[in-house]
């Protein structure tokens, strides 16, 4: 039997992109899912999919940037399951560009980004750390691996991620405990990430120039387009939990080319510069 059948996972932002598909994949290895999202009709309409591929599945109503509901989700999945195997970080929203980002953007997209990380691992840990088993995967970018312009609070909310992710990987080492973590990089993949801003806060919107935001989107737009296949990137989340491995690489060339420039430039050499075509493969 395959060791992941009947234990939990609970996924954020699981009602769509690469929430979805990973969720899809658990429950072809018969694992029981809690998606978690901020869009009650795209939730309701995966749930039913997740149901139809045979799993046990629920889905929990949650906005990851406010501590209060994530904590509400935790309460719901341990009073139905009374455990969580598998817990992804992964909801996010992107930004627009740092200099035309008023202070409500920035806290919108390290709300969601960030703290609802933060959040996820607060909520959670205490369960898995008694239950000594468990794994969590946090969602950041390769925007977390180097900065992108165009897309400055992202880019910051993403290494702050990547931060969270190696900073409880040691902790967790130090305490000798069982459960472990993986932070996912990716570069483009092909989801709804560039409307984000179909969950822009009223006030965020309010305050700023949103049609200069939505012309930034756009130009997303094509470059995501270009990116990897959401499958294929599942597929690679998937195979790394398996091994147990902590950076989660589906664009390995670009992640270890821009990380290989960037040690360079700290060497003495020249700014890489930013080059998206590149994180599309
Ligand atoms: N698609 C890419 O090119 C790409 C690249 C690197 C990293 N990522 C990251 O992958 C993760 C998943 O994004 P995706 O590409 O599947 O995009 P997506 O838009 O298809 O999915 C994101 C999900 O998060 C949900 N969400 C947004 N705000 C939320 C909130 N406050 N609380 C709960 N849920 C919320 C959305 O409703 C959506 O279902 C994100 O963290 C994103 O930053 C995506």
């Amino acid at each position: 039997m395959d060791q992941l059948s009947g234990k939990v996972a609970v996924i954020t932002g699981g009602a769509s992109g690469i929430g979805l598909a990973t969720a899809r994949l658990l429950a072809g290895r018969g694992m029981r899912i809690a998606l978690a999202d901020i869009e009650a009709d795209s939730l309701a309409v995966a749930v039913a999919e997740i149901r139809d591929l045979g799993a046990e599945a629920m889905g929990v109503v949650t906005d990851v940037s406010d501590y209060d509901s994530v904590a509400k989700l935790r309460d719901q999945v341990l009073d139905a399951w009374g455990a969580v195997y598998f817990l992804f970080n992964n909801a996010g929203v992107g930004g627009g560009s740092l200099i035309d980002s008023p202070p409500k953007v920035w806290e919108w997209v390290l709300g969601v980004n960030t703290f609802g990380v933060a959040w996820g691992i607060h909520a959670f840990l205490p369960t898995m750390l008694s239950a000594n088993e468990g794994h969590i995967i946090n969602t950041a970018s390769l925007a977390g691996l180097g900065g992108v312009p165009g897309m400055g609070p992202y880019s910051a909310s993403k290494f702050a991620v990547v931060g969270t992710s190696e900073s409880l990987l040691y902790e967790l080492d130090q305490r000798g405990s069982k459960v472990s973590c993986s932070v996912l990089c990716p570069g483009f993949v092909r989801t709804r990430i560039h409307e984000a801003d179909r969950n822009l806060p009223d006030e965020v919107a309010a305050s700023m120039d949103l049609d200069a935001y939505k012309a930034g989107q756009s130009i997303t737009e094509d470059i995501i387009e270009a990116g990897l296949d959401v499958d294929i990137v599942a597929n690679a989340v998937v195979e790394a939990l398996d091994d147990r491995r902590f950076w989660i690489l589906t664009h390995e060339r670009a992640a270890l080319g821009m990380t290989k420039r960037r040690l360079a430039w700290m060497e003495g050499g020249d700014a890489p510069g930013p080059n998206l075509e590149r994180a599309t493969r």
